[in-house]
């Protein structure tokens, strides 16, 4: 059911329409507030969310906050072990509960007039209040929550999509990496001057990335395209390509995918979520500066040289994971024109810093990698907010991800909106 208008709706419908195919979006896209608010209704306020690691976590009634544009979801394990996500919206008038982004508690106390709820969201006690109230109608408002090999997704819809079909595919692939036997290494929060599908349009093409990512391509393959590279960068391909196959195979793994920018999404066939593993270059078994492992093996892995765990999901997760460590990253729109970005390092859980692993060798390869894409991203948000942008055509050997992201886009919208 949607808030806008009829003639906002016959506006968007037409703005909508506007995108020519194989062409990026038009300026209004990343500038029309109205188109903004219908985006955060569609997609963010529908679809599912990467909200943040299980081992954020661990103990029933530890909790974090996921702030995703007005409204803050508090995410707790339960008294039974399950993760909850409640609003963090107090049911007698309305104060946010919990303040502090992340913590522990046996109960959730609001700081205005101490109304009392238990780790399940339940309404315990309401001091000062008449007779007769009906607690069990007082419960904190609850949003969906699943887990998945601990990855954290939230829905904030009151009907989302089955989530079952994305725990089947994601799960068995990313099992060997024991993410959910993986903690935090380090996180860290950007800030970028972006809107939130510049970003992705970024992600979805490494088009960019000879010049802008030199210590990126050192390690991947994914500059090199299947259906525009030369013969001899084919056969090297298709080389490493059987090569992890047949190690993989001897480890009891799968490999699902050739070497290069795999397809993602195909919203031909309702696909937002994927997860493939794909080689690194010869001689790399991490990405990181030199290639060379920083940290235990994570998982099931008994050998390093497993290539790379890649999982996305839309509208706003991706996570790249070595043999030693894994990068998740989290994107929530703030404001057209900006973008709040979490990056999560994980590592496995018995892995000790100074001991198993250092920062200084952890973090570079992705950090640099990041920050070179969001300054990219920020470049991109003050050129086509200028009048004089106009959207250009895309490259079919580089861009075809990024030409189906835009259409994933389009149809998520033209399906909540349809006249
Ligand atoms: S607003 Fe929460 S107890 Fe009054
Ligand atoms: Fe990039």
């Amino acid at each position: 059911m949607t808030t806008l208008s009829a003639s906002e709706s016959a506006e968007l419908n037409h703005l909508l329409d506007t995108r020519q195919p194989n062409y990026g979006l038009p300026r209004q896209f990343y500038h029309d507030e109205m188109l903004y608010q219908a985006e955060m209704e569609a997609i963010w306020r529908q679809d599912w969310l990467f909200a943040g690691h299980s081992c954020q976590i661990p103990q029933p009634g530890d909790y974090f906050l996921y702030e995703v544009e007005g409204d803050s979801i508090i995410i707790v394990r339960g008294d039974d072990g399950k993760v909850n996500a409640f609003y963090n919206v107090c049911r007698h008038r309305g104060s946010v509960i919990c303040q502090e982004p992340q913590g522990s508690v046996r109960r959730f106390i609001c700081p205005y007039h101490q109304w009392t709820y238990d780790r399940n969201g339940r309404l315990l006690l309401q001091r000062g209040m008449q007779e007769g109230l009906d607690k069990s109608q007082l419960g904190l408002h609850a949003a969906q929550a699943r887990e998945v090999e601990g990855m954290i997704f939230i829905s904030l819809a009151s009907e989302p999509v089955n989530f079952d079909p994305v725990e089947a595919v994601i799960g068995p692939e990313a099992r060997p990496q024991g993410l959910a036997r993986g903690r935090v290494a380090k996180i860290m929060d950007f800030e970028v001057e972006s809107n939130w599908k510049l970003v992705w349009e970024n992600n979805r093409e490494c088009y960019h990335c000879n010049v802008n990512h030199p210590q990126y391509i050192k390690a991947n393959f994914d500059h090199y395209n299947v259906d525009d590279t030369i013969p001899r960068v084919a056969e090297r391909l298709k080389a490493v390509t059987t090569r992890l196959e047949f190690k993989l195979t001897t480890l009891g793994m799968s490999v699902r995918d050739e070497a290069g920018l795999t397809e993602f999404p195909d919203p031909d066939h309702g696909i937002w979520y994927a997860a493939n593993r794909t080689p690194l270059v010869e001689g790399y078994v991490s990405e990181t500066m030199d290639g060379r492992q920083v940290a235990p093996l994570m998982g099931d892995y008994k050998d390093p040289d497993v290539g790379t765990l890649r999982i996305r999901s839309l509208p706003n997760f991706w996570i790249h994971a070595s043999c030693d460590h894994s990068v998740a990253v989290r994107l929530t729109p703030h404001g057209i024109a900006r973008t709040s970005i979490r990056m999560i390092w994980l590592v496995d859980s018995k892995a000790e810093e100074g001991r198993d692993y250092d920062l200084e060798k952890l973090l570079p390869f992705w950090l640099l990698t990041a920050e070179q894409d969001w300054q990219i991203c920020a470049n991109q948000q003050r050129g086509v907010s200028s009048r004089a942008y106009t959207p250009g055509p895309l490259s079919t050997y580089k861009e075809y991800n990024l030409d189906r992201f835009l259409r994933w886009y389009i149809q998520e919208m033209k399906a909540y909106f349809a006249p």
